[in-house]
């Protein structure tokens, strides 16, 4: 790959066009708290959280950032950092408490407020139906697992549209629907914790499903005309990790990314994939007309990005390494493809142990817009974690900065070859509960203590700020005393 500019990214002064949206994002079970008040019902994760052992220190996100009693103080932070748009998830118990029925009108007053508070601060409101938390009635009944559930999200799609269409400027139908599918049924490293490989390729099916079904309903009942639509999926970029290494991105390239892309934009799963999996299963849970339903139009692809993955098949002799990036857990992420090994990648790394590589960025949306040429992207989610400390009012975070510096280079460098991207969305607005780890991993341009829950602006967030204002790359000087 040819890059015109500075091989380690470090560029400043790169203009973003003025329309171009630059916000971030959190999720309501990251951030919320008040899980048990105004009626919201039980979600896989708060079960999963109170299972021993599941979470680093066994922490829960009954509290996390407080954000559910803090919703105006953050609303003035956002505003105080200049986001155009404001990434969020609605959680799905809140609104049907157990997955199914009349809605709780307790929890949509909740969002109408967050958008009310948005759009009063001239900040658009993007908006994801499933970030993860699905109400543990429907877990009950296999989750996704259950083709119903694909049915129930439709049902809840209808509702929240219905509520909240006439203001919501954008709707995220899934999350990531990789990590729901492949740590949640597969590694068991996130909720529900099932470690089965004919469940992880029955739920990557379903989730599909349930994307196609929520546009769908969308597009119905949404009143503003305006709205956009789109599914945020985490690609995972590949490289050369030696032995058969074209194999290895090919399997792992069709399980985590084409998955995905497959159904919902050419309207059919990878040939490879089938064959790949077909020990496991033969997919008949794919039925007639599914993929129709699945392929819908959408206005943009969100991607979101953090690392790369160096991939090779497996001697057979050497002890196997497995260095995913994601938390370890007793089963499988990559169903029939227990073979490709996860090589250990050169550094530098964040808090998570992930390698940061921001050509892998560019690599990611040159190579998206080369096989959708049609279809815009935005980066739902990128940015780092690492072990911040509050030194007199002030968190000099230094190597976060470092990292958005680059990574939004990467993205500039994207445009000038031509790719469609629309915006950027940096994860996290907050410090917040991150998944299996706990409280212990900090992403936020914002600090957060858990005791007193005090928020304080980092220095990668007064860079972020200074981004949006010029819409250029800032110069990175490092405030005094870091
Ligand atoms: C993504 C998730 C998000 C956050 C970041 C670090 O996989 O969508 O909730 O945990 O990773």
């Amino acid at each position: 790959m040819v890059n015109a500019g500075n091989p380690d990214y470090r560029d400043s002064g790169l203009e973003f066009p003025a329309d171009f949206l630059l916000g971030s994002a959190t999720a309501s079970y990251q951030i919320e708290g008040a899980t048990h008040e105004d009626g919201r019902g039980a979600s896989i994760w708060d079960t999963f959280s109170a299972t021993p052992g599941k979470i680093v220190n066994g922490d829960t996100g009954d509290v996390a950032d407080d954000h559910y009693h803090r919703l105006e103080e953050d609303l003035d932070l956002m505003k105080r950092l200049g986001l155009e748009a404001y990434r969020f998830s609605i959680a799905w118990p809140r609104i049907q408490p157990t997955g199914s029925g009349p809605a709780n009108k307790a929890g949509l007053d909740f969002y109408g407020r967050l958008v009310d508070g948005l759009l009063a601060r001239g900040i658009r409101p993007i908006a994801t139906l499933y970030h993860w938390d699905l109400p543990q009635a429907l877990g009950d009944q296999g989750g996704w697992t259950n083709r119903d559930t694909a049915y129930r999200f439709a049902e809840y799609a209808s509702i929240v549209g219905e509520a909240l269409g006439d203001r919501v400027a954008t709707w995220t139908t899934l999350n990531e629907p990789w990590c729901s599918a492949y740590l949640g049924y597969g590694s068991g490293a996130h909720a529900p914790g099932v470690t089965s490989r004919l469940a992880t390729l029955t739920a990557v099916h379903h989730l599909n499903l349930a994307h196609g079904l929520a546009i769908q309903e969308l597009r119905h009942v949404v009143t503003n005309e305006a709205a956009t639509y789109s599914v945020t999926l985490n690609f995972h970029v590949l490289r050369d990790g030696g032995h058969q290494s074209e194999e290895a991105i090919r399997r792992i390239d069709a399980l985590a990314n084409r998955a995905f892309t497959g159904p919902m934009l050419t309207g059919a799963y990878p040939q490879d994939l089938l064959e790949d999996t077909r020990e496991i299963t033969e997919w008949e849970f794919v039925r007639d007309g599914d993929l129709e339903i699945i392929k819908q139009p959408i206005d943009f692809l969100g991607v979101n990005y953090y690392s790369t993955a160096t991939v090779r098949m497996w001697n057979g002799r050497d002890v196997r390494q497995n260095n995913d990036g994601h938390k370890p857990s007793s089963g499988t992420a990559w169903p029939g493809s227990e073979r490709v090994e996860f090589v250990a990648q050169e550094g530098p790394y964040t808090a998570m142990g992930w390698n940061i590589a921001p050509d892998g960025l560019e690599e990611l949306l040159v190579d998206l817009s080369g096989q959708f040429p049609e279809l815009p992207l935005v980066i739902t989610e990128n940015g780092a974690a690492f072990d911040d400390e509050v030194r007199e009012g002030s968190v000099h975070d230094v190597q976060r900065t470092d990292y958005l510096r680059r990574h939004f280079t990467a993205a500039h460098r994207a445009m000038q070859r031509g790719v469609d991207l629309r915006g950027y969305l940096v994860w996290s607005l907050l410090d917040n509960f991150e998944w299996g780890y706990g409280f212990t991993k900090r992403f936020g341009i914002v600090h957060v203590n858990y005791e007193t829950q005090e928020r304080t602006i980092k220095d990668s967030g007064l860079w972020f700020a200074q981004l949006i204002e010029s819409h250029a790359i800032p110069e990175y000087r490092p405030s005094v005393g870091s």
